[in-house]
């Protein structure tokens, strides 16, 4: 499966190409930087700080990498997905979307997009992760309301989104659990004082230093806590779930998939 990496200077950009280079049955055709970028025509190993050339040049240009490529690889920012959601339907290509925060405007451009081609979106690519929100789901289910749950979690100082896509989701995860379809968010500090309400789901953000990403999931009862938590020590967690994806989602029908489609926890 031929691939293209977009937002290849970024964090997850760098992680995605390294993960393409050591995963069987795929090849990088391409990595996508912004428009007028000065690091366009360096080598795109160089910028994921790999020890090995990949004879490849960074490139600014999108449509004639996309022509070459069976799908893209994406973790940039919601405009940016959801035009690349759009080039992606033109070229006919498989679309993987990492990147989080996605609602209003770019999430209808995407679902838009996903009727023409395969696109995988997840707020979360790994094993880990997609296990977890499986768990909570099938713990919220067994305990009724008298448990609040709680789910804290620590991401890198630079991380823009607050709380995380994979919180959110795992507050989903609770109420698909309760056989909701959304749950009451309650986020805890000065402007919501007084005691606790009842069914909510309340998040706490940490943010500091270079964490990758940790989430716990605390269900506390009258004497007990049960908790079930998650952490990545290594981007490559996400890139090689990422690159998993778009092995699975290549001559899938058109349609809007998850990461519990491809890993088959659903
Ligand atoms: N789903 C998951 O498993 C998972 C895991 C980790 C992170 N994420 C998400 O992935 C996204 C990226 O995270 P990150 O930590 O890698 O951020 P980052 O380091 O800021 O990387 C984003 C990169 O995308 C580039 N970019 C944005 N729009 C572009 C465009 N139109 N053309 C070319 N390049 C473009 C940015 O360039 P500029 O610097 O020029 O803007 C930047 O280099 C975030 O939404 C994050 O929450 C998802």
């Amino acid at each position: 499966v031929r691939l293209v990496v977009v937002g290849a200077l970024g964090r997850m950009g760098g992680a995605a190409i390294r993960a393409v280079q050591i995963t069987e049955g795929v090849e990088l055709v391409g990595a996508l930087v912004r428009k007028g970028s000065p690091y366009v025509g360096c080598d795109a190993s160089s910028a994921a700080q790999c020890d090995t050339s990949s004879g490849l040049l960074l490139s600014d240009e999108p449509e004639p990498l996309f022509s070459q490529a069976d799908a893209v690889i994406d973790f940039t920012s919601p405009t940016s997905s959801a035009d690349f959601a759009q080039l992606s339907a033109k070229a006919a290509i498989v679309h993987v979307i990492g990147t989080t925060a996605i609602t209003g405007v770019e999430a209808e451009i995407i679902a838009e997009a996903s009727q023409h081609i395969p696109i995988v979106k997840s707020n979360n690519m790994s094993l880990g992760a997609n296990l977890v929100a499986a768990l909570v789901r099938q713990t919220a289910a067994i305990l009724d309301d008298s448990f609040d749950v709680e789910i804290l979690e620590m991401h890198h100082r630079n991380k823009k989104d607050a709380p995380s896509g994979t919180a959110l989701a795992l507050g989903q995860a609770v109420a698909r659990g309760r056989g909701a379809s959304s749950i009451n968010r309650t986020v805890h500090g000065e402007e919501t004082p007084g005691p606790r309400k009842r069914g909510d789901v309340g998040f706490a953000t940490m943010r500091g230093g270079t964490v990758i990403g940790e989430h716990h999931v605390l269900f506390a009862g009258e004497a007990e806590v049960i908790e079930i938590a998650h952490k990545v020590s290594d981007r490559m967690v996400f890139a090689l779930g990422a690159v998993i994806a778009a092995k699975w989602a290549f001559g899938k029908p058109a349609g809007l998939y998850s990461m519990g489609d491809v890993l088959g926890i659903l």
